[in-house]
C-alpha cells in the first residue's frame, strides 16, 4: 500500500477527484494526509470528513522560504509518502525541499506547459489569441511549474472567453489527468529517462476535451 500526499492552499477540487478516484478504482494506494500552508483552505474540511489526516503549515508563521519548507518537510515525512502530490500549492518550494522528494512529487498547472508558467494562465491564453489551452501534469523540479511532462489535456478557446469559463474547462480536464498520473505513479507505470516521460504500457498521456 502506497502512501500518497496531497498539498493545497485552496478548495482542492483535484485532491477530492484524487481522493474519489483512489477509492472507486481500488488503487493500490491510500490518501495518508491533506496538508495546507493555509489554515482557511476550503479543502481540510472535505479531507477530514473523509477520515484522511490533516495539517496546517501555516506559511505566514515562518520568517524565512527556508523555516517553512524545512517544517514543511517534516510534516510531509511523517506520512511516509511515496508520492506526494501539489494540487492547486500556491507556494514557490525550495531547491532543498524539490530534492527531498525528488521523482516522485507531481504538480498540475493549467496551462500546456512550457507555455504560461505562473498566474493568470487563463487570461493570458486568451489575451494572446491561443486557439488551444489545457493543463499539465509534471514531475516537480526546482524551476516553478517546469519538469518532466507526464501527462497534458488541451481543450479549445472559444472565441466568448472568459478566464473564468476557459478556467472551468480546463478544470474539468484536470481532474480527469490529475488523478490518472498519481494512480501512474501509484502502480508504478511511469518512465522517466532524459526529461522525458513514458507509459510503460503505453497508456494515452495526452487528452482532448471540449
Ligand atoms: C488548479 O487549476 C491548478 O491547476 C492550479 O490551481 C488550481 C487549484 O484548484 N495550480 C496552479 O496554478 C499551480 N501553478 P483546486 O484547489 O480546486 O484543485
Amino acid at each position: 500500500m502506497k502512501n500518497i500526499v496531497i498539498l493545497i492552499s485552496g478548495r482542492g477540487s483535484n485532491m477530492e477527484a484524487i481522493v474519489n478516484a483512489c477509492a472507486a478504482e481500488h488503487w493500490p494506494a491510500r490518501v495518508a494526509a491533506v496538508i495546507s500552508n493555509r489554515p482557511e483552505a476550503g479543502g481540510l474540511a472535505f479531507a477530514a470528513a473523509r477520515g484522511i489526516a490533516t495539517a496546517v503549515v501555516d506559511h505566514k508563521q515562518y520568517d524565512s522560504r527556508e523555516a517553512f519548507d524545512a517544517e514543511l518537510a517534516r510534516v510531509v515525512d511523517g506520512f511516509s509518502p511515496d508520492v506526494v502530490v501539489l494540487a492547486g500549492f500556491m507556494r514557490i518550494l525550495t531547491p532543498e525541499f524539490v530534492r527531498r522528494f525528488e521523482g516522485r512529487m507531481l504538480n498540475v498547472h493549467p496551462s500546456l506547459l512550457p507555455a504560461f508558467p505562473g498566474l493568470h494562465t487563463h487570461a493570458r491564453a486568451i489575451e494572446a489569441g491561443c486557439k488551444l489551452a489545457g493543463a499539465t501534469v509534471h514531475f516537480v523540479t526546482a524551476e516553478l511549474d517546469h519538469g518532466p511532462i507526464v501527462a497534458q489535456a488541451a481543450v479549445p478557446v472559444l472565441p466568448d472567453d472568459t478566464p473564468d469559463l476557459l478556467s472551468a474547462r480546463v478544470l474539468k480536464q484536470e481532474h480527469q489527468i490529475y488523478p490518472q498520473a498519481v494512480r501512474w505513479m501509484v502502480e508504478g507505470s511511469l518512465k522517466l529517462a532524459d526529461g522525458r516521460v513514458t507509459h510503460t504500457e503505453g497508456e494515452s498521456q495526452l487528452r482532448f476535451g471540449s
